[in-house]
């Protein structure tokens, strides 16, 4: 049980003071009856919430997945860049949102933006080696010693050890095509990880997060729910 001014700001982009004043001239709705009554408390799964003729979708906490493009800041909110967060469509954005795992601003792909904290935190965590996979340009082909050591976790420049890491070559050439799975999440780990072994990346793309894969059909900077199967895949991982 919520208060109704708590359950429409939680639910929409409306700020309390706002949601109050929409309740206090009678343009909310529960059950049918107009509700003048911020100060109520309501189970919104269990009654029928309306603002301005609008059923009031509810959902605890929400799970999107974003095709990130290049030059997009991989967080809530920046004042002078614009965000993951501001690409999603009017209608998903609700406070609360950050994106679950940064990208760098230069990387592209699977970005999972949601308001679920613990969720979030438990698929983070390190204890849970949820892995990574993603795809990379790099600016020279990859040696067999180069990625052996890959394999075997590299020691990055700075002295610390990665776990061991998967990469496979999909396109052979000058500037082969790798896809590689990580572990862990360490700061510009793929790159980095590439350095140290006398690689430069020059284009990053995350494909998946553990069972959770980038839906083809999303074209760069476009976003979608994740579908029931996709959160209960994601959800369970974490334990
Ligand atoms: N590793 C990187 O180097 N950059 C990213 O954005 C993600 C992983």
């Amino acid at each position: 049980m919520d208060r109704l001014d708590k359950i429409l700001c939680s639910q929409t982009t409306l700020t309390r003071t706002e949601a109050g004043r929409l309740i206090k001239i009678g343009r909310v709705t529960v059950d049918g009856k107009v509700c003048k009554q911020a100060s109520t408390k309501w189970d919104p799964a269990a009654h029928e919430i309306v603002v301005d003729g609008k059923r009031l979708g509810y959902a605890q906490n929400v799970y999107w997945m974003l095709n990130k493009p290049a030059g997009i800041l991989c967080v809530s909110r920046d004042p002078k860049q614009p965000t993951v967060v501001d690409l999603l469509p009017e209608e998903a954005r609700r406070k609360g949102l950050f994106p679950a795992g940064r990208l760098d601003k230069d990387t592209h792909g699977l970005v999972l933006i949601t308001d679920d904290g613990a969720f979030a935190h438990a698929m983070l965590s390190p204890r849970h080696h949820i892995p990574k996979t993603y795809r990379a340009v790099l600016d020279k082909p990859l040696s067999d010693e180069a990625a052996d050591a890959f394999r075997a976790g590299p020691t990055l420049e700075d002295g610390t050890e990665c776990l061991p890491a998967e990469v496979t070559v999909l396109e052979e050439g000058d500037t082969p095509l790798v896809e590689v799975v990580i572990y862990e999440g360490k700061f510009h780990q793929i790159k980095r990880m590439f350095a140290a072994v006398g690689c430069h990346v020059v284009w990053l793309k995350r494909i998946a997060m553990g069972g959770l894969v980038l839906d083809e059909q999303l074209a760069e900077g476009e976003s979608r729910p994740l579908t029931e199967d996709e959160k209960y895949s994601i959800l369970n991982e974490k334990h």
